[in-house]
Protein backbone atom coordinates (compact mmCIF):
# COMPACT_ATOMS: atom_id res chain seq x y z
CA UNK A 1 0.00 0.00 0.00
CA UNK A 2 1.36 3.53 -0.35
CA UNK A 3 1.52 5.98 2.48
CA UNK A 4 -0.30 8.49 0.87
CA UNK A 5 -3.44 8.53 -1.61
CA UNK A 6 -2.81 9.13 -5.33
CA UNK A 7 -2.62 11.92 -7.10
CA UNK A 8 -5.54 13.48 -8.92
CA UNK A 9 -4.69 13.13 -12.86
CA UNK A 10 -6.79 16.40 -13.65
CA UNK A 11 -8.30 15.91 -17.05
CA UNK A 12 -11.11 18.58 -17.08
CA UNK A 13 -8.74 21.20 -15.49
CA UNK A 14 -6.28 20.17 -18.64
CA UNK A 15 -9.26 20.56 -21.17
CA UNK A 16 -9.93 23.94 -20.09
CA UNK A 17 -6.21 25.13 -20.48
CA UNK A 18 -6.30 23.28 -23.82
CA UNK A 19 -10.17 24.76 -24.73
CA UNK A 20 -8.59 28.50 -23.75
CA UNK A 21 -5.89 27.62 -26.29
CA UNK A 22 -7.76 26.69 -28.95
CA UNK A 23 -10.02 29.65 -28.61
CA UNK A 24 -7.07 32.24 -29.13
CA UNK A 25 -5.96 30.07 -31.99
CA UNK A 26 -9.67 29.69 -33.46
CA UNK A 27 -10.43 32.91 -33.17
CA UNK A 28 -6.55 34.41 -35.27
CA UNK A 29 -7.17 31.51 -37.71
CA UNK A 30 -11.08 32.60 -38.36
CA UNK A 31 -9.81 36.47 -39.10
CA UNK A 32 -6.95 35.59 -41.04
CA UNK A 33 -9.17 32.43 -43.01
CA UNK A 34 -12.23 34.61 -43.85
CA UNK A 35 -14.55 31.81 -41.49
CA UNK A 36 -14.00 29.42 -38.24
CA UNK A 37 -13.27 25.74 -38.10
CA UNK A 38 -16.42 23.52 -38.21
CA UNK A 39 -17.72 19.85 -36.89
CA UNK A 40 -20.02 18.19 -37.85
CA UNK A 41 -21.60 15.50 -35.49
CA UNK A 42 -24.05 12.73 -36.49
CA UNK A 43 -26.19 11.44 -33.57
CA UNK A 44 -29.02 8.63 -34.58
CA UNK A 45 -31.78 7.80 -32.38
CA UNK A 46 -31.98 9.05 -29.10
CA UNK A 47 -29.82 7.02 -26.81
CA UNK A 48 -29.21 9.37 -23.53
CA UNK A 49 -25.75 8.86 -23.02
CA UNK A 50 -24.83 9.56 -26.49
CA UNK A 51 -27.05 12.26 -26.58
CA UNK A 52 -25.34 14.21 -23.51
CA UNK A 53 -22.01 13.31 -24.89
CA UNK A 54 -23.03 14.97 -28.22
CA UNK A 55 -24.48 18.29 -26.30
CA UNK A 56 -20.96 18.35 -24.71
CA UNK A 57 -19.21 18.37 -28.03
CA UNK A 58 -21.62 20.73 -30.17
CA UNK A 59 -21.29 23.17 -26.74
CA UNK A 60 -17.56 22.80 -26.57
CA UNK A 61 -17.23 24.01 -30.43
CA UNK A 62 -19.73 27.05 -29.52
CA UNK A 63 -17.16 28.10 -26.84
CA UNK A 64 -14.46 28.29 -28.50
CA UNK A 65 -15.66 29.81 -31.67
CA UNK A 66 -15.86 26.65 -33.66
CA UNK A 67 -18.60 26.34 -35.97
CA UNK A 68 -21.16 23.48 -35.44
CA UNK A 69 -23.10 21.72 -38.00
CA UNK A 70 -25.04 19.03 -35.87
CA UNK A 71 -27.33 16.76 -37.33
CA UNK A 72 -29.81 14.24 -35.91
CA UNK A 73 -31.49 11.87 -37.22
CA UNK A 74 -34.53 9.54 -35.69
CA UNK A 75 -33.80 5.45 -34.93
CA UNK A 76 -35.10 5.24 -38.08
CA UNK A 77 -32.97 6.56 -40.18
CA UNK A 78 -31.48 4.24 -43.07
CA UNK A 79 -28.11 3.50 -44.20
CA UNK A 80 -28.45 5.21 -47.51
CA UNK A 81 -29.48 8.62 -46.09
CA UNK A 82 -27.10 8.58 -43.53
CA UNK A 83 -24.53 7.74 -46.28
CA UNK A 84 -25.86 10.66 -48.54
CA UNK A 85 -25.58 13.15 -45.29
CA UNK A 86 -21.93 12.25 -44.71
CA UNK A 87 -21.18 12.59 -48.62
CA UNK A 88 -23.13 16.66 -48.56
CA UNK A 89 -20.38 16.78 -45.41
CA UNK A 90 -17.02 15.70 -47.27
CA UNK A 91 -18.24 18.28 -49.84
CA UNK A 92 -18.89 21.12 -47.54
CA UNK A 93 -16.00 23.70 -47.23
CA UNK A 94 -17.27 25.23 -43.98
CA UNK A 95 -16.94 21.60 -42.61
CA UNK A 96 -13.56 20.27 -41.39
CA UNK A 97 -14.40 17.52 -38.90
CA UNK A 98 -17.37 14.98 -39.33
CA UNK A 99 -18.03 12.46 -37.23
CA UNK A 100 -20.33 9.97 -35.77
CA UNK A 101 -21.46 9.17 -32.49
CA UNK A 102 -20.93 5.36 -31.66
CA UNK A 103 -22.32 3.33 -30.84
CA UNK A 104 -25.70 3.76 -33.95
CA UNK A 105 -28.54 1.28 -34.04
CA UNK A 106 -28.60 -2.13 -34.69
CA UNK A 107 -29.79 -1.87 -38.01
CA UNK A 108 -27.29 0.26 -39.18
CA UNK A 109 -23.46 -0.73 -40.39
CA UNK A 110 -21.13 1.41 -38.39
CA UNK A 111 -17.88 0.50 -40.06
CA UNK A 112 -19.35 0.83 -43.36
CA UNK A 113 -20.51 4.61 -42.32
CA UNK A 114 -17.06 5.21 -41.14
CA UNK A 115 -15.47 4.75 -44.64
CA UNK A 116 -17.58 7.21 -45.81
CA UNK A 117 -16.35 10.22 -43.92
CA UNK A 118 -13.31 11.78 -46.04
CA UNK A 119 -10.27 10.83 -44.07
CA UNK A 120 -8.83 14.34 -43.87
CA UNK A 121 -11.75 15.35 -42.24
CA UNK A 122 -12.17 12.16 -39.75
CA UNK A 123 -12.02 13.68 -36.07
CA UNK A 124 -12.63 10.91 -34.79
CA UNK A 125 -9.83 9.03 -36.28
CA UNK A 126 -11.72 6.13 -36.94
CA UNK A 127 -11.43 5.76 -40.71
CA UNK A 128 -9.16 2.70 -41.47
CA UNK A 129 -6.51 5.07 -43.38
CA UNK A 130 -6.47 7.14 -39.89
CA UNK A 131 -5.92 3.67 -38.21
CA UNK A 132 -3.80 2.24 -40.49
CA UNK A 133 -1.42 5.77 -40.05
CA UNK A 134 -1.31 4.70 -36.47
CA UNK A 135 -0.81 1.03 -36.96
CA UNK A 136 2.51 2.30 -39.45
CA UNK A 137 3.44 5.45 -36.87
CA UNK A 138 2.83 7.94 -39.93
CA UNK A 139 1.27 11.06 -39.04
CA UNK A 140 -2.78 11.13 -39.15
CA UNK A 141 -5.88 12.41 -37.00
CA UNK A 142 -5.86 9.89 -34.07
CA UNK A 143 -8.59 8.65 -32.28
CA UNK A 144 -9.60 11.42 -29.14
CA UNK A 145 -10.02 9.26 -26.08
CA UNK A 146 -6.78 7.77 -26.51
CA UNK A 147 -4.78 10.69 -27.81
CA UNK A 148 -6.44 12.47 -25.08
CA UNK A 149 -4.94 9.63 -22.59
CA UNK A 150 -1.14 10.42 -24.00
CA UNK A 151 -1.85 14.17 -23.14
CA UNK A 152 -2.63 13.85 -20.13
CA UNK A 153 -0.26 11.32 -19.19
CA UNK A 154 2.15 13.59 -21.21
CA UNK A 155 0.68 16.95 -18.82
CA UNK A 156 2.06 15.20 -15.65
CA UNK A 157 5.32 13.53 -17.06
CA UNK A 158 4.73 10.38 -16.91
CA UNK A 159 7.27 8.24 -17.59
CA UNK A 160 6.54 5.70 -20.06
CA UNK A 161 9.61 4.56 -21.69
CA UNK A 162 10.20 0.47 -21.55
CA UNK A 163 7.26 0.67 -18.78
CA UNK A 164 4.44 -2.45 -18.49
CA UNK A 165 1.42 -1.00 -19.69
CA UNK A 166 -1.64 -3.18 -19.48
CA UNK A 167 -4.81 -2.03 -21.83
CA UNK A 168 -8.00 -3.51 -20.58
CA UNK A 169 -10.63 -3.53 -24.07
CA UNK A 170 -9.92 -4.16 -27.37
CA UNK A 171 -12.77 -1.73 -28.90
CA UNK A 172 -11.61 0.44 -32.22
CA UNK A 173 -12.96 3.83 -30.56
CA UNK A 174 -10.58 3.21 -27.38
CA UNK A 175 -8.64 -0.46 -26.84
CA UNK A 176 -6.79 -0.92 -29.72
CA UNK A 177 -5.89 2.92 -30.60
CA UNK A 178 -4.76 2.99 -27.11
CA UNK A 179 -2.58 0.04 -27.18
CA UNK A 180 -0.31 1.04 -30.30
CA UNK A 181 0.11 4.90 -28.69
CA UNK A 182 1.31 3.47 -25.82
CA UNK A 183 3.50 1.05 -28.16
CA UNK A 184 4.38 4.28 -30.07
CA UNK A 185 5.48 5.68 -26.68
CA UNK A 186 8.03 2.54 -25.96
CA UNK A 187 5.87 0.43 -23.13
CA UNK A 188 5.73 -3.20 -23.50
CA UNK A 189 1.73 -3.19 -23.69
CA UNK A 190 -0.63 -6.06 -22.65
CA UNK A 191 -4.23 -6.26 -24.17
CA UNK A 192 -6.70 -7.54 -22.30
CA UNK A 193 -10.36 -8.11 -22.32
CA UNK A 194 -14.02 -10.04 -21.46
CA UNK A 195 -12.05 -13.42 -22.73
CA UNK A 196 -8.95 -13.11 -20.53
CA UNK A 197 -8.00 -15.57 -17.95
CA UNK A 198 -6.78 -14.60 -14.35
CA UNK A 199 -7.51 -10.93 -15.39
CA UNK A 200 -5.77 -9.81 -11.53
CA UNK A 201 -2.76 -11.39 -12.64
CA UNK A 202 -2.45 -9.85 -16.03
CA UNK A 203 -3.48 -5.81 -14.25
CA UNK A 204 -1.36 -6.51 -11.31
CA UNK A 205 1.87 -5.93 -13.63
CA UNK A 206 1.22 -2.92 -15.11
CA UNK A 207 2.70 0.47 -14.23
CA UNK A 208 0.05 2.09 -16.58
CA UNK A 209 -3.52 0.42 -16.34
CA UNK A 210 -5.83 1.62 -18.95
CA UNK A 211 -9.72 0.55 -17.98
CA UNK A 212 -11.75 1.41 -21.28
CA UNK A 213 -14.09 -2.12 -21.17
CA UNK A 214 -17.50 -0.25 -19.59
CA UNK A 215 -18.07 -2.57 -16.50
CA UNK A 216 -18.78 -0.52 -13.25
CA UNK A 217 -15.73 -0.75 -11.30
CA UNK A 218 -14.11 -3.81 -12.06
CA UNK A 219 -10.92 -3.01 -11.53
CA UNK A 220 -10.21 -3.19 -7.59
CA UNK A 221 -7.44 -2.22 -5.62
CA UNK A 222 -6.30 -6.29 -5.76
CA UNK A 223 -5.79 -5.78 -9.23
CA UNK A 224 -3.25 -3.04 -8.99
CA UNK A 225 0.33 -2.65 -8.67
CA UNK A 226 1.59 -0.13 -5.62
CA UNK A 227 2.61 3.19 -7.45
CA UNK A 228 0.76 2.32 -10.40
CA UNK A 229 -0.67 4.94 -12.82
CA UNK A 230 -4.60 4.23 -13.42
CA UNK A 231 -6.64 5.69 -16.13
CA UNK A 232 -9.98 4.89 -16.34
CA UNK A 233 -12.06 5.31 -19.31
CA UNK A 234 -15.24 4.14 -18.28
CA UNK A 235 -18.56 5.90 -18.02
CA UNK A 236 -21.00 3.88 -16.63
CA UNK A 237 -24.46 5.07 -15.09
CA UNK A 238 -25.20 3.05 -11.95
CA UNK A 239 -28.30 3.35 -9.78
CA UNK A 240 -28.32 4.14 -6.06
CA UNK A 241 -30.11 2.29 -3.50
CA UNK A 242 -32.36 5.29 -3.26
CA UNK A 243 -33.31 5.23 -6.85
CA UNK A 244 -31.51 8.17 -7.50
CA UNK A 245 -28.15 7.48 -10.06
CA UNK A 246 -24.64 8.52 -10.05
CA UNK A 247 -21.40 7.80 -13.02
CA UNK A 248 -19.16 6.00 -12.25
CA UNK A 249 -16.02 4.48 -13.49
CA UNK A 250 -14.78 0.95 -14.98
CA UNK A 251 -12.21 1.47 -11.78
CA UNK A 252 -13.14 1.25 -8.12
CA UNK A 253 -11.96 4.97 -7.66
CA UNK A 254 -12.17 4.67 -3.62
CA UNK A 255 -10.03 1.55 -2.78
CA UNK A 256 -7.73 2.01 -6.27
CA UNK A 257 -6.58 5.26 -5.25
CA UNK A 258 -5.29 3.91 -1.81
CA UNK A 259 -2.66 1.62 -3.58
CA UNK A 260 -2.10 3.44 -7.50
CA UNK A 261 0.38 6.86 -7.37
CA UNK A 262 -2.09 8.49 -9.83
CA UNK A 263 -5.38 7.96 -10.98
CA UNK A 264 -8.16 10.10 -13.24
CA UNK A 265 -11.68 10.43 -11.18
CA UNK A 266 -14.81 9.85 -13.19
CA UNK A 267 -16.51 12.38 -14.24
CA UNK A 268 -13.36 15.08 -14.78
CA UNK A 269 -10.96 12.25 -15.61
CA UNK A 270 -11.11 11.28 -19.31
CA UNK A 271 -14.40 12.32 -20.77
CA UNK A 272 -13.18 16.22 -20.81
CA UNK A 273 -10.16 15.56 -22.69
CA UNK A 274 -11.77 13.53 -25.23
CA UNK A 275 -13.64 16.59 -26.29
CA UNK A 276 -10.76 18.89 -26.45
CA UNK A 277 -8.61 16.39 -28.61
CA UNK A 278 -11.50 16.80 -30.87
CA UNK A 279 -11.69 19.89 -31.10
CA UNK A 280 -7.78 19.62 -31.90
CA UNK A 281 -7.81 17.34 -34.52
CA UNK A 282 -11.33 19.84 -35.90
CA UNK A 283 -8.42 22.37 -35.75
CA UNK A 284 -5.10 20.36 -37.60
CA UNK A 285 -7.72 19.17 -40.22
CA UNK A 286 -9.01 23.07 -40.83
CA UNK A 287 -5.22 24.32 -41.03
CA UNK A 288 -4.41 21.48 -43.78
CA UNK A 289 -6.37 23.09 -46.11
N1 LIG B 1 -19.15 7.09 -28.22
C1 LIG B 1 -18.56 7.21 -27.00
N2 LIG B 1 -17.44 7.93 -27.12
C2 LIG B 1 -17.32 8.28 -28.42
C3 LIG B 1 -16.36 9.02 -29.17
O1 LIG B 1 -15.36 9.52 -28.66
N3 LIG B 1 -16.60 9.14 -30.48
C4 LIG B 1 -17.67 8.57 -31.09
N4 LIG B 1 -17.83 8.73 -32.40
N5 LIG B 1 -18.58 7.89 -30.44
C5 LIG B 1 -18.39 7.74 -29.11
Amino acid sequence: MNAKTARILDGKALAQKMQSELSDRVRSLATEKGRPPGLAVLMVGDNPASAAYVRNKERACAKVGMASFGKHYPATATQAELELAIEELNQDDRVDGILVQLPLPENLDAISLLYKIAPDKDADGLHAVNLGRLVRGEKGLRSCTPAGVMRLLAEYNIDLKGKNAVVLGRSILVGKPMALMLLEADCTVTVAHSRSQNLASITSQADILVAAVGRPQIITANMVKPGATVIDVGINRVVNPDGSSRLVGDVDFESVKEVAEFITPVPGGIGPMTVAMLLENTVSSYCLK
